[in-house]
C-alpha cells in the first residue's frame, strides 16, 4: 500500500482515500520500502563513473538484455534520442519507424533536432505492428537526392500491443543484411517479456540498442536505461554529457530502479489480467476497444455508448478517486502495480451508472432539439 500525498490527490473527491491514477503507468508513487532502498544506496559521483549502485544497475540490465553495457539516464526520451543519435554519425541520413512511434511523434521532434535525421514513418496495415515488407519498402537507398536510411527503430509494446518476436527477427535479418542499425524503444519491453515469457535477452539479440524505461510499469520514481555494446555506450555517455544529462549522486535512483525490476516486474502479468478484466467489462457494456488489449493499456471508444469522456465519465470517476485521461469519445486507461480489483470493480460500476443515466436522457435531447428548431 502506498502513501498518497496531497499533491497527487488534487482534483479527486476524497483527498484522504487511495487514489487510482489510470492516466498512465508513469503515475505510480514510490513506496516506503523504495525510500528505504534509496537510503541504503551508494552516494558517489556517476559522471566520474564512481557510483556503485549506478554501475550495478547498468550491468544488471545490460546482462538481462544480452548486451555488453548500459547507461542509466533521466528519461525514456533521453535514452531513445541518445540511442538514435549515437547510431547516426553524419547526415544526410534517416530513420524508419512506425508512424505511431513515440520517437517520431512524442519526443519534441528530437530526431531532426539532435541527429539532424529525417524520418520515414510507416503505416502498420494490420493495425498492430509494422511488417518486414512494410519497413523494407520504406528503406531509402543511398543516392544523390535522398537521406539514406541508417536506423530501423521499433517500439514494443506500442500502446500496450506486443510486437511478435518472429516478425522482429525477420525485420532484424533484413536490416543486418542491408547494413542498418536496429534500435528498440522498449519503454514497456518488460510488459511484453512478462506476458509472453520471452526473456529480454531473446529480444535483445535482434537490436543494436534498446531503451528500457524504469519509471513506467516498473514503478521506479525516475529513469530509463540504454543498452548496447561497450563502444556504443561509451559514445552515448559522451552524448549524455552533451545533452546536460550527466548526473552526479544518482545512486539512490539506480538502487530503487533495481529493486523495482526485482519486485514490481514479476507482478506485471497480474496487472495485465486486471486490464483484460476491465476491458472485457467495458466491452460487455457496449464500449468499443480501439485496439486489442495485450498488456496493461486499454484504448476505448465510447461513441456507440453515447458517452462524452470529459463531461459524462471523468467527473463520476473522480468522485470515486479514479483518474483517467481522454477527450471526446476516446480515452486511454493504463494499469500498473498500484491498481487493484477494487479500482476495476468501481470503474465498471461507474460506467454502468453513467450508461443507465444516459438511457433516461435520449428522450430529452431530441425534444430539446426539436423545440429549438421550431419557428
Ligand atoms: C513508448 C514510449 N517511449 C518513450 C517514452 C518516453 O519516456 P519519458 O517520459 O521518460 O521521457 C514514453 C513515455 O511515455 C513512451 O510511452
Amino acid at each position: 500500500m502506498y502513501i498518497v500525498n496531497g499533491l497527487k490527490n488534487n482534483g479527486v473527491a476524497n483527498p484522504h482515500a487511495k487514489v487510482y491514477d489510470l492516466r498512465s503507468d508513469t503515475e505510480t508513487a514510490p513506496t516506503e520500502e523504495m525510500f528505504e532502498v534509496m537510503k541504503q544506496a551508494s552516494r558517489a559521483d556517476d559522471v566520474f563513473q564512481e557510483d556503485s549502485s549506478c554501475r550495478e544497475l547498468e550491468e544488471y540490465v545490460a546482462d538481462l538484455c544480452g548486451h555488453e553495457a548500459g547507461l542509466f539516464c533521466a528519461s525514456g526520451t533521453m535514452t531513445n534520442q541518445l540511442g538514435l543519435l549515437t547510431h547516426l554519425r553524419c547526415p544526410p541520413h534517416s530513420v524508419v519507424c512506425d508512424s505511431r512511434a513515440h520517437v517520431f511523434l512524442l519526443e519534441a521532434g528530437g530526431i531532426s533536432f539532435h541527429a539532424r535525421a529525417s524520418v520515414s514513418p510507416v503505416i502498420a496495415s494490420n493495425g498492430v505492428h509494422v511488417t518486414k515488407e512494410e519497413i523494407e519498402a520504406n528503406v531509402i537507398a543511398k543516392d544523390l537526392y535522398s537521406a539514406p536510411t541508417k536506423v530501423v527503430s521499433l517500439e514494443n509494446t506500442l500502446s500496450g500491443m506486443i510486437f511478435p518476436l518472429s516478425e522482429i527477427r525477420r525485420i532484424s535479418d533484413m536490416a543486418r543484411h542491408r547494413g542498418l542499425a536496429m534500435h528498440l524503444d522498449g519503454a514497456r519491453l518488460w510488459n511484453a517479456s512478462e506476458e509472453t515469457g520471452i526473456p529480454l535477452k531473446e529480444y535483445g539479440k535482434n537490436f543494436d540498442s534498446m531503451s528500457l524505461c524504469l519509471s513506467k510499469g516498473v514503478g521506479a520514481p525516475i529513469g530509463s536505461i540504454l543498452v548496447g555494446n561497450a563502444d556504443f555506450i561509451d559514445r552515448a555517455r559522451h552524448h549524455r554529457k552533451l545533452f546536460g544529462g550527466g548526473w552526479r549522486q544518482a545512486g539512490p535512483l539506480a538502487a530503487v530502479a533495481k529493486y523495482c525490476i526485482e519486485n514490481v516486474v514479476p507482478t506485471m502479468k497480474s496487472t495485465h489480467q486486471l486490464a483484460r478484466r476491465l476491458a472485457d467489462g467495458l466491452v460487455a457494456q457496449g464500449i468499443d476497444l480501439q485496439i486489442p488489449v495485450h498488456t496493461n493499456m486499454i484504448m476505448i471508444d465510447t461513441s456507440r455508448a453515447g458517452i462524452d469522456i470529459q463531461n459524462d465519465l471523468l467527473p463520476p470517476l473522480l468522485e470515486h478517486n479514479i483518474r483517467i485521461g481522454g477527450m471526446g469519445t476516446k480515452a486511454r486507461i493504463v494499469l500498473h502495480h498500484q491498481i487493484d480489483q477494487v479500482a476495476v470493480d468501481t470503474f465498471l460500476n461507474v460506467v454502468s451508472q453513467v450508461i443507465a443515466a444516459k438511457a433516461d436522457q435520449p428522450l430529452d435531447i431530441p425534444v430539446r432539439r426539436m423545440v429549438s428548431m421550431m419557428p
